[in-house]
């Protein structure tokens, strides 16, 4: 397990107590167990916000925060199952306040059961409280407990909260660029997933069953100590490639078709989001290599405009330039009915081929925390990119049968995504061992271990 060293999560504990108003305090749980059935449980997932102040992992757990206020320092408080030798017997290890304290640097540390009665203490005279306003209902009840029972001391001259702010913007905006410590992460997550992309393909042969290849995919990010897959991976063969969020992964692939998979595993915390297209049988048709070409172009336009100042939107647009030329070259797009690429974008003549947008921000979720527009302005534009946000770099194009459209292109849809992270002066791309050029891939599609 590979984590951030705990002073870096400390740090984070202070810039973000640094940017609350002096005193107040803030108010953080992590993700309750969720039941599958019977007494199964889901497999256990922390709360990324939680996890990224505190590196602590374990269910019922909640941070406090208390900004600093004069003289008196910011204090991190965490809440946490208490020790259980009878329940450690069943569910496992679990840290206790004290050791807790001691391993994740915190101030102070209490068993879980005493929040009710510590809480109220916490927040007597305190004039904020942030947490993850009205997105949580038993939250909000629990915080009106709280405040509640501060009010029921109003007699004696205690004061309670009386702001209330949404915490979690404060959060997705350290969230959104990246320290070293998880860029690390996210660089051993992005190889790890390039490796099953890898195996994938070297698995394939016509007739495999896309749940087949999803097996080689789950081995390779567990055999290398992922701990999960970051979103259900995709395996689509032929036309269920059109299918965006295609995930029954139950076909039996045939000769000719290609395959895409949309995969990523998540390493300690942190996810990785992965797309190839590959021919089942390790050759490319034209119609196919036409295709695949064009998004791959496409994908090189999007990397070029990535760079601390440039418009977070300027990638997207320059992956959909140059698809679109591509859907008018190749008669996908009918030539005669505009004037120019820029006519044809603006009457969104793409849609039916390309629905999407060309990636997203990416971290300890896979659709990352953080604003994609500048709000404080009243047009409220693209936000300029800066070095340290994660991304990702994902155009395709999807072909469904159609009166108009050329038949050599039916059912083919090609995706291709890689994960980038923008630098001093452009982006890195933390997937590229993920084999995508056309010579790279029939080299290797059907080889075999
Ligand atoms: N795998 C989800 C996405 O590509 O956005
Ligand atoms: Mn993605
Ligand atoms: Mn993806």
């Amino acid at each position: 397990m590979t984590a951030a060293p705990e002073a870096d999560y400390a740090a984070r504990r202070a810039r973000l107590a640094a940017r609350m108003q002096p005193g107040a305090v803030a108010v953080l749980p992590t993700a309750p167990e969720t039941t599958r059935n019977g007494d199964s449980e889901y497999p256990y997932r922390h709360d990324s916000y939680f996890y990224y102040l505190t590196g602590f992992k374990e269910p019922d757990s909640v941070l406090v925060l208390v900004a600093a206020h004069g003289e008196r320092p910011a204090r991190s408080i965490l809440f946490c199952r208490e020790k259980h030798p009878e329940r450690e017997i069943w569910d496992g290890f679990r840290y206790g306040p004290q050791a807790a304290r001691d391993a994740f640097g915190v101030d102070e540390a209490h068993p879980i059961d005493a929040i009710d009665t510590e809480l109220p203490r916490i927040l007597a005279n305190a004039p904020a409280l942030y947490y993850a306003l009205a997105s949580n209902a038993a939250l909000d009840a629990r915080v009106q407990g709280w405040v509640k029972a501060v009010r029921a001391l109003a007699r004696s001259g205690t004061t309670a909260p009386d702001a209330f702010h949404n915490l979690l913007p404060l959060l997705d905006e350290m969230r959104l660029v990246k320290d070293d410590a998880e860029l690390a992460i996210m660089a051993r997550a992005g190889a790890i997933s390039g490796q099953a992309h890898a195996r994938a393909m070297r698995a394939a042969r016509p007739g495999v069953f896309e749940y087949e290849l999803e097996a080689e995919l789950l081995y390779a990010f567990r055999k290398s100590g992922a701990q999960f897959p970051a979103y259900t991976s995709i395996v689509a063969s032929g036309a269920n490639a059109c299918v965006l969020h295609y995930n029954a992964n139950d076909r039996q692939t045939r000769d000719g078709e290609l395959v895409l998979i949309d995969a990523g595993c998540e390493l300690d915390g942190y996810a990785s989001d992965i797309t190839r297209t590959f021919p089942v049988n390790g050759r490319f048709s034209d119609a196919q290599r036409t295709l695949y070409e064009l998004v791959l172009a496409a994908q090189e336009a999007a990397f070029a405009a990535i760079a601390p100042g440039r418009p977070y939107s300027g990638f997207h647009e320059a992956a959909l330039r140059v698809l679109v030329q591509g859907m008018l070259d190749l008669g996908l797009v009918d030539r005669s009915l505009y004037a120019s690429v820029d006519d044809a974008i603006a009457a969104k003549a793409h849609v039916p081929f390309y629905m999407h947008g060309t990636g997203h921000w990416l971290g300890m979720d896979v659709h990352d925390v953080g604003a994609y527009r500048d709000t404080t302005h009243a047009d409220k534009p693209s936000r300029p990119l800066r070095a340290g946000m994660v991304l990702t770099v994902e155009p395709g194009i999807y072909v469904r049968p159609g009166e108009g459209v050329p038949e050599q292109y039916w059912n083919i849809g090609i995706r291709i995504e890689d994960d980038v992270v923008v630098t001093d002066d452009g982006c890195r791309i933390l997937t590229g061992n993920a084999p995508k050029s056309v010579a790279e891939i029939e080299a290797l599609v059907g080889r075999g271990e």
